[in-house]
């Protein structure tokens, strides 16, 4: 099974999060950052979409990627995973917002994996809305890898 996990990424965490996905799945998948590539769905039978969520949204580039590619991504085996630094119900609400019902459906796991705040990528402008909004002003990792591990596994 040809398998793809492509992500988009703000400051990097979902590509560690994908990066480890790979590892468990023994590295034999393609790990692929959709912001600036185009993807041939065509030539894989599995395909793992991870994004991260920044005001409320995804990155923009994977929603438009999403709803064009939706027909095709739903003849596929599919995983989605999110990256956020909110918990319970909050992330859940976040996740069917941003993901359409159909894929989700489909999708043969989903998860929500948690985040992580670097203070070194942001820009200045972003660590003020993280001060202000979470009061953090240091590097956080709360990227939940046991939750990447189950997900993962599902693909074994
Ligand atoms: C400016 C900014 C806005 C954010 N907004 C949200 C949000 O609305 N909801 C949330 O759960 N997490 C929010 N986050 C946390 C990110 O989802 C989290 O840091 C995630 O790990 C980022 O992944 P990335 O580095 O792959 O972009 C925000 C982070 C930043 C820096």
């Amino acid at each position: 099974m040809k398998t793809i996990i492509a992500y988009t990424t703000r400051h990097g965490a979902t590509q560690q999060v994908a990066e480890r996905i790979n590892d468990i799945l023994g590295g034999k998948a393609e790990v692929f950052d959709l912001q600036n590539n185009r993807i041939n769905l065509k030539d894989y039978d599995r395909i793992i979409i991870g994004a991260s969520i920044h005001g409320g949204k995804i990155q923009g580039r994977m929603r438009r990627f999403l709803r064009r590619n939706k027909k095709k991504l739903l003849k596929k085996e599919l995983g989605l995973f999110l990256c956020s630094i909110q918990t319970g119900d909050i992330s859940v609400k976040q996740f069917n917002k941003n993901f359409p019902k159909s894929l989700r459906n489909q999708a043969k796991a989903t998860a929500l994996v948690g985040g992580a705040f670097y203070m070194d990528k942001m820009s200045n402008m972003e660590k003020s809305i993280v001060k202000k909004v979470a009061e953090i002003d240091k590097t956080v990792d709360n990227i939940n890898y046991e939750e990447v591990e189950r997900f993962a596994q599902k693909f074994l």
